[in-house]
This record gives C-alpha cells, structure tokens and sequence, in this order.
C-alpha cells in the first residue's frame, strides 16, 4: 500500500521554472536541491517515489534503483545519461525520459562561442582593457574561415556545429563511427567523415561531441594530442572525461597543440589549483554551454511532459530505453 505522504515525484536537483510549477498542481512533489548531495537521504526519498528528476548531479546507479521500489520513471533534464545506470533501470522496468535535442543549438552556439574565444583571445583581451592596457598586436588572433574544423560526434550537437562551422568558412571534417560516411545526413552538411586519427591529424580545431561511455572515456590523450597541428585547438562541450585533463595540460604546456576551450571537466567543479587555470592558451567555463533561458525552459518542459505522461500511463515522448513502464 503507498504511504499517502510518501511524494510521487522527487526532484533531487535545482531544476526550476514554469513546467515544474505545474507539475506540483497534479502530483506531491518533493524538491530539495541539494538531494544529490546525500546518497543515503536521496535513496530514503526515492524508496517510496514513483517517478525521480535529475539534472547531471544526481548519480542514479543500479543500487538506488534496485532500492526504490515504486519507481516507473526517471526524468533527466538535459541529454547526457552518463549518471544513470539507464541498464538497470531497463532491467527493473523503469522508463528512463531524458531531452536528447532541446538543448543542442544552445550547446553548439556555445561551442561556437568558445572557438571564437580562444581563436581570437576574447578572454585574454578583455581582462587587459579592464586592467588599463591597450595591447593590440600581443592579441593577434586566429582567422577561422579556411580553417579545417573537425568534429568528434556528428549527432544533435555535432551537426548543428558543422553548419556553424561551414558557414564561417571553415571546412568540416568528422568522425562518428555510427554514420556511414555516405549517409545524407553527412551530405546534407557537407562534411567528410574520416578515422579518428586522420582528423585529429588534419584539424586546425577540434571539437568533441559524444557521449561519456567506457569507449570515449580518456579518448582524447596524450597519443591523440601528438597526432594533432602544433597550432590546433581544442574544445570541449561534451564530458569531461573524454579528455585526459593531465595529458591536455602536459600538451599545453609542451606546445604539443596550442590551445583549449573546456565547458565540461573531469571532475566538477575543478580543482581551483588545477595547472590549467594557469595556462595563457586555456579559455574554460563551468559546465554552462547548456545554460539559456531557452534551452533551460525547452528541457524542462520535454521531462516534466514525459513524466507526467508516465504517471498517468502514457508514453513518454523522448525516452531512452522504452516509453512506458514494464514493472
Ligand atoms: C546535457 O547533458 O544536457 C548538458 O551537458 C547539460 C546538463 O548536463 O545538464
């Protein structure tokens, strides 16, 4: 029998705005945005839920599943699913929704964003004007158009940057071992897709694109920043851990590649004593590529829609294992 205080829905980050007001009209939810924080107090919540929403915090593994009982759906706010075991939960019969799309443009024009950054040393000239300098020449940048851009991922993101890139000037090369080198998808953006090794051989920028799993982890190291340019650069708006932070640090020290821009890092937040912090050649930012009003509102209103539409026995629209529950 359900405990009648037990909430229907836990939402164990900071995940706000109007879809989530509304949420409340229908279902008890519990918010605590600090949740993800204590394994043992999220587990003790989720016990008696039926439906938990996450943002990247939150580590939803096999364990806190196999324990929460009543659960029919996870909602992910935001499109990586590397913190949840969506396995186990596929073996427990939970639906696992996430929003693989409604955040993309404002990844990609973030990515963008950093590229320009760092080819034209925004950050670095910024921060002398406001210090009372008027350095011209010491900031001569990097002109993109002409440039070879190689992108690491050709999915929601990784397209949406190869338009950018294309419409810069710049000529995109890719790697996505799930595309065919003749699909239209590939045609359509009018890139060409290569192994690894001869983009990173090729690239003037690099820019990562995939999802965090067992293959990508570490993909970018020490031996694939010694297959790139001398004068490449390299952003990173995906995970983390798909880049080596010791070896990209050595790298840039070395003068192995010449830059990096990271949205994302191994470990959030980074150590404040990191090498990299110290480093001319690094613009960084702290995990916000997603972060727009727009994105932010697009995201939450797809998960919120999905996990009300599983409580009430519907499908879910954007679902990462199966639409409806099977427990
Ligand atoms: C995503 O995976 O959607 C973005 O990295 C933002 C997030 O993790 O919430």
């Amino acid at each position: 029998m359900r405990n009648r205080n037990a909430p229907d829905i836990v939402v164990a980050e900071d995940i706000v705005g109007s879809a989530m007001a509304q949420l409340a009209d229908s279902f008890e939810v519990y918010q605590d945005a600090g949740l993800w924080q204590r394994p043992d107090d999220l587990a003790d919540v989720v016990s008696t839920a039926r439906a938990l929403i996450v943002r990247n915090r939150a580590q939803v593994t096999s364990e806190l599943l196999q324990q929460a009982d009543q659960l029919v759906v996870v909602g992910r706010a935001g499109a990586g699913l590397d913190n949840v075991d969506v396995q186990a939960a596929s073996n427990l019969g939970i639906v696992v929704c996430s929003a693989p799309v409604q955040n993309a443009t404002s990844v990609a024009e973030h990515t963008l964003a950093l590229m320009l950054s760092l080819a034209r040393r925004i950050p670095h000239a910024d921060c002398s004007v406001r210090q009372g300098q008027w350095l011209r020449h010491e900031h001569t940048g990097i002109q993109l158009a002409g440039k070879v851009l190689g992108v690491i991922g050709l999915g929601n993101i990784g397209q949406r940057v190869a338009t950018y890139g294309r419409t810069l000037g710049m000529q995109v090369i890719a790697h996505d071992p799930y595309l065919s080198p003749d699909s239209e998808a590939v045609a359509q953006l009018g890139c060409t897709l290569m192994p690894l090794s001869d983009l990173l051989s090729r690239a003037d920028v690099a820019t990562i694109h995939v999802p965090l799993t067992d293959a990508t982890h570490h993909l970018l190291n020490r031996q694939a920043f010694e297959l790139m340019k001398d004068s490449a650069l390299l952003i990173n708006t995906s995970r983390g851990p798909v880049v080596n932070e010791a070896d990209l640090g050595e790298a840039l020290t070395s003068g192995v590649i010449a830059g990096a821009a990271l949205d994302v890092r191994e470990t959030e937040p980074p150590d404040p004593n990191s090498p990299l912090h110290m480093l001319d050649n690094v613009v960084l930012t702290p995990h916000i590529a997603a972060f727009t009003t727009a994105a932010q509102n697009a995201v939450v209103e797809a998960v919120v829609a999905d996990v009300a539409a599983v409580l009430d026995g519907q499908a879910a629209s954007y679902y990462a294992n199966f639409p409806r529950p099977q427990r």
